[in-house]
């Protein structure tokens, strides 16, 4: 049996779009209820930036998985994490894991082989972000 990994994130990706705001929503409070460390990140951050970062961060990371090339702002953006945030790579697991839990509520048809499909699609970009947090 083949199982097509792209079409299962296609599909689901497809279906999170149509109600951004409250997955978003959803996926924040979800994540800075995992960690004081995160709430404290998020601290001074309001809703609405939050929000543009996860969007830009999803797009940031399909982009990635496709082209392989990471564009100058995706460079930058994993450097803020590092130098100016501070991001402990740890952290990015929580990230997907709390993408997933929000993804299995929202999407109905959700099962194992879709939070794979996220997690393989997302895996590159996430590899690159721990990369650049590795440098010195
Ligand atoms: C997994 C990969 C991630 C990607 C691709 C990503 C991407 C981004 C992007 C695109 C922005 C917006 C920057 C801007 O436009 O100025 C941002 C901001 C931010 N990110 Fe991430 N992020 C990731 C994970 C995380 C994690 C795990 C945390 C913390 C636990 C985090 C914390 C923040 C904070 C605090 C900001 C600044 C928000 C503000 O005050 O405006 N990010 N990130």
């Amino acid at each position: 049996m083949e199982i097509d990994f792209n079409e299962l994130f296609n599909d689901s990706y497809g279906f999170i779009l149509t109600s951004e705001d409250d997955f978003y929503e959803c996926f924040y409070t979800k994540f800075t209820d995992a960690s004081p460390i995160i709430a404290e990140v998020f601290r001074n951050t309001d809703m609405v930036n939050q929000k543009l970062m996860l969007r830009k961060a999803v797009s940031y990371m399909v982009n990635f998985f496709v082209t392989k090339k990471a564009r100058e702002h995706f460079v930058s953006i994993a450097c803020l994490h590092k130098d100016k945030l501070q991001i402990d790579p740890i952290l990015y697991e929580i990230f997907i894991d709390t993408l997933l839990a929000t993804l299995a509520e929202f999407y109905p048809r959700y099962n194992n082989a879709v939070g794979v499909s996220w997690r393989i699609t997302l895996a590159p970009g996430v590899e690159f972000m721990k990369h650049i947090s590795k440098l010195d």
